[in-house]
């Protein structure tokens, strides 16, 4: 067998077999496989697809494409969670701390920024100090010692997927249900997880663009953890304006440490209590979802949750001092205001289009090895539903470069839709799949 094989055999619409999957992961991951010949096959399940089997195959050999933590000395169920991606999407820096501060072991190993999407790593490493490489003995003597971990896929974790994840990214061959499937459940399995809850996000910002292909989604990822003896639940929530107040890598960070406050927005509160009441379910701390979600409240609001998350920054290097005055965070050169330019409702704000501007402004990378700059990003003062009027400040834009001024203002004020008619605020939670 070799890669031009089975190559040819997904370009010609076929069906992979196990070993052949195997044989493609293994090969990619010692670097025996180029990464022409990877981009190849990846375009070809792109355009072509999987079956639920080879989806299946694929996933359980990414995930042992490296070793599998082993976090049952813990004594304790781990509940992981993952999102699909969205943009503006902080939640698993108010999520985690909150759901650690119960004693639920954390052990999370999350993902850069992909697409038009931002990742929690980035966000994470905007933090003075803080380190996201840890190596596999510490990762596990973190949670041990204080209940949680958020590390990136630096180590012998997946690493096939560490691969595919930005060789997809910079071939435009993320928003693909078998390459999104396998990644995030390789992972999951990889990292030790015993019970896995997934934001299954869609709308504009979202890698799925219907409900129809995001349940499809999330039920594939369903099975899988069921082949795989993991339980899965997924939430499907929205993402067709983006989550919060901010988009940037500093910005959100500065809103989930409001949010660990208890300053927290309405729709990313939603979404923190629907995982989050799964997340302690699945792992015996609150049978009653709404109990569950009581409880996580009380402790974003009695300050516990905000300790847990000063405790896991200063555990892995970060400076404290930046999260207790966030204006020690790196600040652009210009802050923008941006102003209505009429009264009105606001009735779209393309979460896709502002991932873009963001990418634009510098928060996300076009190549592999692009550098981010983590001080940029978009304010949005307003969210689909409120009443603006004639001159009020909508929007910030937080720039670095001048020539980007004037291009992002116009560009932010198309995207920011406005007309006379009243509009609905936007559902936040849209099902939940088992
Ligand atoms: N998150 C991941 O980890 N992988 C994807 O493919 C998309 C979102």
């Amino acid at each position: 067998m070799t890669v031009l094989d089975i190559i040819e055999k997904k370009r010609d619409k076929k069906e992979l077999e196990k070993e052949e999957i195997e044989f493609f992961v293994n090969g990619y991951t010692k670097g025996e496989i180029t990464d022409y010949q990877a981009s190849a096959l990846v375009m070809a399940i792109y355009i072509n697809g999987m079956t639920n089997e080879e989806t299946t195959n694929l996933t359980l050999s990414m995930a042992h494409s490296g070793e599998i933590l082993d976090l049952s000395k813990l004594g304790k169920t781990i509940v992981d969670k993952h999102s699909t991606g969205g943009v503006g999407d902080k939640v698993s820096l108010i999520l985690l701390p909150l759901v650690a501060s119960f004693g639920v072991p954390v052990a999370k190993m999350s993902g850069r920024g992909l697409g038009f999407t931002g990742g929690t790593v980035d966000k994470l490493e905007s933090i003075p100090g803080y380190k996201t490489d840890i190596d596999i003995n510490k990762f596990v003597q973190n949670v041990e010692n204080i209940g949680i971990s958020m590390i990136s896929q630096t180590l012998n974790l997946a690493p096939a997927d560490k691969k595919l994840y930005s060789l997809r990214d910079s071939i435009a061959c993320v928003e693909s249900i078998p390459l999104i499937a396998s990644s995030i459940m390789s992972k999951k399995i990889a990292s030790g997880a015993d019970k896995i809850v997934l934001d299954v996000t869609v709308g504009s910002g979202a890698f799925m663009k219907d409900l129809k292909s995001a349940e499809k989604l999330a039920k594939e990822m369903i099975e899988i953890g069921k082949l795989a003896k993991r339980e899965t639940v997924a939430v499907i929530t929205n993402m067709d304006e983006p989550l919060g107040r901010s988009v940037g890598n500093s910005l959100e960070v500065k809103e989930a440490i409001e949010a660990l406050r208890g300053n927290i927005l309405e729709d990313v509160k939603h979404v923190v209590l629907a995982l989050g009441s799964y997340m302690l379910k699945l792992s015996g701390v609150e049978e009653d979802l709404e109990i569950a979600k009581r409880m996580l409240e009380e402790n974003l609001n009695n300050g516990k949750a905000y300790k847990k998350f000063l405790e896991l920054v200063k555990n892995q290097g970060g400076d404290i001092t930046y999260i207790e005055d966030i204006d020690n965070l790196e600040e652009t050169k210009y802050i923008e205001p941006v102003y209505s330019e009429k009264t009105g409702y606001i009735y779209n704000i393309n979460a896709k289009e502002i991932g873009k501007l963001a990418c634009y402004l510098g928060a996300g990378r076009v190549t592999k090895e692009d550098k981010i700059d983590k001080s940029v990003g978009i304010e949005l003062l307003k969210k689909v539903g409120d009443k603006v009027s004639k001159d009020e400040v909508i929007a910030y834009l937080h720039i670095n470069k001048p020539e980007q001024l004037e291009i992002a203002k116009e560009k932010i004020k198309e995207i920011i839709k406005i007309r006379k008619e009243k509009q609905e605020k936007l559902k936040t939670i849209i099902k939940v799949i088992k």
